[in-house]
């Protein structure tokens, strides 16, 4: 059994988070995965708002009849998931609430709607223990913001939600520092290599998670490229408490996610990514004819994002990119836009929840437990 502060801090049997993926549903996916002992975490269905509404259509027919202002689909799927857990007071879920400035009216909306949950449902809280703020500067969102050096001051997090365990995704050491100043619990540290919204600079897990380690005093998640037992026991070897995964996630039986796009996760290589300029920023998808158009249209005029610099988006490529993600309720492989992180190069198989998350624990175990024999102590040796 592998304990690590993780499951002192959030209370799960296993140091496993589902990572949130919006704007595609994780409903089902969350709950299978609270169920089997990792964290699950709803995603941000339709993050966007009305105007740019990325919410495919099967995820607006699911049978809780999610609808309404992003505020109301968070709450209700917040309340079908504590309706489908709270037989299983061992299981803990979260919510992600992308803050990038461009969204920052719509993030205090999902606040809100976990504030509200709470106090109209107070045993929700025994559950929903965790928030993963992510794709955007935490500190405006800290108490005393302004006093800590922040231009802006929004919603105050822990004084908001005291009882939630606030984690900050971040793409930098830079960023976390900030987040460790703006009070955050966990890091979760995310590897350039993760599915969907990446960093503009090309800093793998293997160089950021240990850097981001040794930098911050907090306890730090490894994001981006984890998949397996392997790749866990890494993560622990690089001083991290625990993983976080989307890519993988996606391609298991639970998965809200198209079939199709599952069975292209498993033929992929690792090579079959690609980065093009996305919502937030950078943005990874499954190469295909329909993320070259994304990336062909990326790549005019924007020679700084090959210096590591910011490109901005555009119409062209902000039609180019609904149109991608409305293919996929027809499932065309050619047409429809898929994230997907490099590691895609290692998912071989579409497996259950239970047996996905049972295989990277025993494995995990197998080989920490094994690596005492890989090492051979060899006497100083003394020369006269
Ligand atoms: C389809 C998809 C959608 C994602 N959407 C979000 C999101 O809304 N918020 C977020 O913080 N991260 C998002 N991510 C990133 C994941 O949370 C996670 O950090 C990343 O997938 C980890 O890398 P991996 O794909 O190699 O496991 C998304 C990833 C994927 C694959």
């Amino acid at each position: 059994m592998i304990q690590t502060k993780f499951q002192e801090i959030i209370g799960t049997k296993h140091p496993i988070i589902q990572a949130g993926m919006g704007p595609y549903a994780t409903t089902k996916l969350c709950i299978a995965v609270a169920k089997e002992g990792g964290l699950g975490l709803i995603s941000t269905i339709g993050m966007a708002g009305p105007d740019v509404n990325f919410i495919p259509e099967k995820d607006r027919k699911l049978d809780f009849g999610v609808g309404g202002t992003p505020k109301n689909v968070l709450k209700q799927t917040i309340r079908y998931v504590y309706e489908k857990l709270k037989d299983y007071p061992e299981a803990k879920f979260g919510v992600n609430i992308p803050i990038a400035k461009e969204f920052t009216m719509v993030s205090k909306q999902f606040m809100k709607a976990v504030i509200e949950i709470f106090e109209e449902t107070p045993e929700v809280k025994n559950q929903l223990n965790v928030m993963v703020t992510s794709a955007g500067d935490p500190l405006p969102w800290a108490i005393d913001a302004r006093e800590k050096g922040s231009k802006r001051s929004f919603l105050e997090v822990k004084k908001e939600l005291p009882s939630v365990i606030w984690c900050q995704v971040c793409p930098n050491v830079r960023g976390a520092k900030r987040a460790e100043r703006s009070g955050v619990d966990i890091i979760i540290a995310s590897g350039r290599e993760g599915g969907a919204h990446c960093a503009w600079r090309d800093t793998s897990s293997m160089v950021l998670l240990p850097e981001v380690v040794r930098t911050v005093n907090l306890p730090v998640v490894g994001a981006g490229g984890f998949a397996d037992g392997a790749s866990l026991a890494a993560a622990l070897a690089l001083g991290a408490i625990g993983i976080q995964m989307g890519t993988r996630f996606i391609a298991t039986q639970e998965g809200d996610f198209e079939q199709m796009w599952k069975e292209q996760l498993v033929k992929a290589t690792e090579f079959d990514t690609i980065v093009g300029r996305g919502i937030f920023g950078p943005m990874r998808f499954l190469i295909n004819p329909a993320s070259l158009e994304v990336v062909d249209e990326t790549i005019k005029g924007a020679s700084d994002l090959y210096r590591g610099k910011p490109c901005p988006s555009t119409d062209e490529i902000r039609i180019l990119e609904e149109r991608g993600f409305r293919k996929l309720v027809d499932e065309d492989e050619n047409k429809s836009l898929m994230n997907a992180g490099v590691v895609t190069g290692r998912i071989h198989s579409i497996p259950t929840v239970h047996d996905l998350i049972q295989s990277i624990m025993t494995e995990a175990e197998e080989i920490i437990l094994n690596l005492p024999n890989k090492v051979k102590k060899v006497e100083n040796v003394i020369i006269e």
